[in-house]
């Protein structure tokens, strides 16, 4: 698949976030290796600390169906500034991904201007207790 099209897959999402207190919606898309795509958005919570990632709905969607074979990441926001993934996820997407794994980053309103960013570049010392 197209990085483009895993950007629009994970733009579209975004509409589905729940970010009523922060009001920056994100959409996350998770590539498989046989095509499948998994998604997820960010859940916002009265108790802010409950509130979930994008990326993380999406990487646990693929773990919870027992898929391992995870290749790429999409993250959009409808917002203005760029979705970068937050030390959580760095970390969660690190026990499921090696190094090379492509993270793309974008904002809808420029999907074109789209980034790529390893997760070894995002993440270069990921706590792990298994190889
Ligand atoms: N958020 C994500 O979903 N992914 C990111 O990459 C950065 C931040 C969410 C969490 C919260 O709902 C809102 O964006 C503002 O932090």
């Amino acid at each position: 698949m197209k990085s483009e099209t895993l950007l629009e897959v994970a733009a579209k999402i975004a509409g589905q976030a729940y970010a009523p207190y922060s009001e920056y919606k994100v959409g996350a898309a998770l590539l498989c290796a046989d095509g499948t795509v998994f998604t997820g958005c960010n859940v916002e919570n009265s108790s802010y600390g409950l509130t979930i990632c994008a990326e993380r709905t999406a990487i646990f969607s693929a773990i919870k169906e027992g898929r391992r074979d995870l290749v790429a990441l999409a993250v959009v926001t409808l917002g203005e500034h760029m979705p970068y993934p937050c030390g959580a996820c760095r970390q969660v997407l690190s026990e499921f991904c090696p190094g090379e794994f492509s993270v793309y980053v974008a904002t809808v309103g420029a999907l074109e201007d789209y980034e790529v960013i390893s997760l070894g570049e995002l993440l270069p010392h990921g706590f792990k207790l298994i190889d």
